[in-house]
């Protein structure tokens, strides 16, 4: 890496650093200037450095759709790179990034976001649960069963999991991604290839039914949004079938791709942040007394299906301090980036065109004087609720820095504010700039459903050993890190 400015005033462990690996030089950006400057320049950047491995090894992909892939290097905009010479049909990244805007961020959002609370609630309110303790033997699997579906269902629809096994076998694929990773044969691992199997078997179903009469079931007056899900998503099946060689295999992997980005962060992070707050019951009371008090569950399903209300509850300082206090201390993720047509320069660092850029999400979430440990009260290794909030002394002035907000004991509820003001580059779970994560929106919306549907219609008594809730460094860098272990409870009903 070619240092062009001498005068920058970087931190010492905080300069981008190159690291020779046998296969390739990769390029660890860090530092909240540097991070922030690759996000600038990102819009000229691929992020489908990974592609390759993902599609064909987790995701059963044939190795000359992924080639399709591999081979655009026209970029997502519009207008294709003017070095580019791959076809219109064949312009993948577009494609892809095209329908993770309409449906994740864009007109189908909302939409998605509806159907996911209300399959949210309607599960949880249906649970056989009294107001008398029951055991259950592990809290990740409780939220897995319960968030999941809704989550699947919100993008593709109830008729893709009705008649699956879909949540088992995505959690048990997800659990053994590893094997994949490793290349193990079929022989040696049959259930974990079952699971995908039936996995893109299902998907294949998906495509293909209501496909009859050649008329475009997305297109039909009678399309039913809560059995297929997303109208846009199941349109956007047209546009890859006409790449080259693209067949309704590969678009199955492509689909159980999207499924897995959809779950495989946002239900474990949800796990976390519900935990965490049933393990403290100062933090619980607090939110207690600010979130709506429901008597019955239909009060519940009336509260989030009234927008203003379920608006009001999601945006709530308290609960989404948990949200960015979860995600700073569990996601440990790298993002990626490939500058395939120039160098770029990054704050007074050169880094080489075609060369592999990551960014580890760890490094910047666990070191840095902008972040608020209320004096050293509260270090970054644990979690601390109240870290993103700021005292609004008066509501006609920007935030104060986080730093200001100085302990629980502090925590009146009423005169303090959501910030993440200074954070830009250090809080990125999501990575960053335009190629960031496209359902981070998305993400955020289902946690903040997630924890305020629990502490308004249950009380849970996790029985933890502490050893068991380490976090599991098998997964390191996919995302949302898992517990060591299963982490048993009790549950009630409140309501
Ligand atoms: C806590 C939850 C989540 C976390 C921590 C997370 C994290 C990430 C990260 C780090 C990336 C790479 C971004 C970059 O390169 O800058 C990413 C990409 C992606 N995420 Fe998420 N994500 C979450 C939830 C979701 C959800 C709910 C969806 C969909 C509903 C989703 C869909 C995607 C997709 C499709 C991509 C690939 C985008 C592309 O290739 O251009 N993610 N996510």
């Amino acid at each position: 890496m070619l240092e062009t400015n001498k005068n920058r005033t970087n931190g010492g462990n905080q300069r981008p650093v190159r690291l020779d690996l046998i296969t390739e030089p990769v390029y660890l950006v860090q530092g909240k200037r540097h991070i922030s400057s690759l996000w600038k320049v990102s819009a000229k950047s691929r992020s489908l450095a990974l592609h390759n491995m993902l599609f064909t090894n987790w995701f059963g992909m044939s190795a000359k759709t992924t080639s399709k892939y591999m081979e655009d290097d026209s970029g997502y905009g519009r207008k294709s790179h003017p070095s580019s010479i791959v076809k219109p049909q064949n312009r993948m990244d577009r494609l892809s990034h095209a329908v993770f805007k309409d449906v994740l961020s864009g007109p189908d959002s909302a939409g998605v976001c509806s159907r996911f609370t209300a399959g949210l609630c309607e599960r949880l309110v249906s649970l056989d649960i009294s107001d008398n303790w029951r055991h259950m033997r592990d809290f990740e699997a409780f939220i897995e069963l319960h968030m999941t579906p809704p989550n699947t269902e919100s993008l593709w629809g109830a008729h893709l999991t009705r008649d699956s096994s879909f949540n088992k076998d995505f959690w048990g694929f997800n659990n053994s991604l590893h094997y994949f990773s490793m290349r193990l044969p079929r022989w040696l691992i049959p259930q974990t290839y079952a699971r995908r199997d039936r996995m893109l078997k299902a998907f294949r179903q998906w495509q293909f039914h209501g496909r009859k009469n050649n008329v475009a079931p997305w297109e039909e007056d009678e399309y039913n949004p809560q059995y297929w899900g997303s109208r846009l998503i199941r349109k956007w099946q047209k546009e890859f079938l006409r790449m080259d060689d693209a067949n309704e295999n590969d678009l199955a992997s492509v689909h159980l791709t999207f499924s897995w980005a959809a779950n495989t962060n946002v239900v474990p992070s949800a796990f976390w942040a519900v935990l965490d707050i049933f393990r403290r019951p100062q933090l619980l009371a607090q939110l207690r007394q600010r979130l709506p008090v429901v008597h019955s569950t239909a009060e519940l399903l009336e509260l989030f299906s009234i927008a203003e209300k379920k608006a009001r509850i999601c945006a709530d300082p308290l609960l989404q301090s948990i949200y960015a206090e979860t995600l700073r201390l569990r996601v440990h993720a790298y993002a990626l980036r490939r500058f395939l047509h120039d160098h770029v320069d990054l704050d007074g660092w050169t880094i080489p065109q075609d060369r592999l850029c990551l960014v580890s999400s760890h490094p910047a979430h666990m070191h840095g004087a902008e972040w608020n440990t209320a004096e050293g009260k509260h270090p970054l290794s644990e979690f601390w609720p109240y870290r993103f909030l700021v005292q609004s002394r008066d509501s006609a002035e920007p935030c104060s820095a986080p730093s200001e907000a100085t302990g629980d004991d502090m925590y009146d509820g009423s005169s303090w504010t959501f910030s993440m003001q200074g954070l830009d580059g250090l809080w990125i779970p999501f990575g960053g700039g335009p190629r960031a994560c496209p359902g981070r929106h998305l993400a955020k919306h289902h946690m903040l459903i997630t924890m305020a549907a629990m502490v308004m219609l249950f009380d849970v008594d996790a029985q933890v050993d502490e050893k068991a809730l380490r976090m599991n460094e098998l997964t390191y860098g996919q995302g949302t890190l898992h517990p060591v272990g299963k982490v048993p409870f009790r549950i009630r009903r409140r309501v």
